[in-house]
C-alpha cells in the first residue's frame, strides 16, 4: 500500500526497528492508536512505554489495546514526556510521537516545544544503533505550526554523521497535511571514519 497520510508512513518508517525490539515508546498515546501499532509489531516481551498528559487519554488508549488483548503489554505513564528519562532507563529501538490535541477534548492540551525538546533529547541519548523515532505535526493550527518550525530546527542541528534527519510531506493534499519527521541512528559515531579505502584497489 502506498501510505497515503503521515501516520501510515510514520509506521512504515518503524516497522524495521519493531521486530527484534527490547523497548519502545509512545510518547503520546492519546486514543491508543500507535500503542496498538506497538503492541502488534513488537515480540511479546518487548518492554512498551506509553505516555501522555491526560488520564482520559490513556484511559481511552488501555481500552483499545486491551479490547485487542494486549492488555499486560504496555507500562502506561500520565506524565509530560518531557519527563521521559527519568522513567525509561534502557535502550529504545523506537519511538513514536503523534503531536497536536487529543481529538474531540481541550485543544489547550496540546504538545509543546519545549517539553517535545526534552523528549527528543532524553531518546537520543537513549536511541540504540538502527534506532527509530517518528514524529508527526500538524501545521495546520497555530501551536502547530511553532512546533515545525522546532522540529525543523531541532533536527537540522542532528549530528549528520549519526542521525539521519529527514521531513515527508504531502505536498499534494489540501488544508495542511500532517507532515511525518524522522530520526534514524546510523550506528555510526562521531569521529568514526566511513570514508571508502581505495588504497588496495587495482586499476
Ligand atoms: C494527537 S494525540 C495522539 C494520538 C495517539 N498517538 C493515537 O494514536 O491515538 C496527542 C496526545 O498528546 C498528548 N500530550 C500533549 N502534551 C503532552 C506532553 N507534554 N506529554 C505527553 N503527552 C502529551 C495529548 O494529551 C494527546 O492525547
Amino acid at each position: 500500500m502506498i501510505p497515503h497520510n503521515a501516520i501510515i508512513a510514520a509506521h512504515d518508517y518503524l516497522l524495521p526497528s519493531l521486530r527484534q525490539a527490547e523497548c519502545v515508546v509512545d510518547a503520546t498515546a492519546g486514543n491508543g492508536h500507535d500503542t496498538l501499532f506497538l503492541c502488534r509489531n513488537t515480540p511479546p516481551e518487548c518492554r512498551i512505554w506509553a505516555f501522555d498528559i491526560q488520564a482520559e487519554a490513556l484511559r481511552s488508549a488501555k481500552e483499545r489495546v486491551c479490547q485487542h488483548g494486549f492488555t499486560d503489554r504496555v507500562q502506561w505513564i500520565q506524565a509530560d514526556h518531557a519527563q521521559l528519562g527519568d522513567h525509561v532507563d534502557i535502550p529504545v529501538d523506537a519511538a513514536v510521537f503523534n503531536l497536536g490535541f487529543l481529538p474531540g477534548h481541550d485543544h489547550v492540551l496540546t504538545t509543546k516545544p519545549d517539553s517535545l525538546g526534552q523528549a527528543l533529547n532524553s531518546l537520543l541519548k537513549l536511541l540504540k544503533p538502527q534506532g527509530r523515532i517518528s514524529i508527526v505535526a500538524y501545521p495546520g493550527h497555530g501551536p502547530g505550526q511553532e512546533e515545525v518550525v522546532f522540529i525543523e530546527n531541532f533536527l537540522a542541528d542532528c549530528a549528520q554523521r549519526i542521525y539521519v534527519a529527514t521531513r515527508l510531506e504531502f505536498i499534494n493534499q489540501r488544508n495542511y497535511p500532517a507532515i511525518l519527521y524522522t530520526i534514524g541512528n546510523t550506528g555510526r559515531n562521531l569521529h568514526e571514519d566511513t570514508s571508502p579505502d581505495y588504497s588496495q584497489r587495482t586499476r
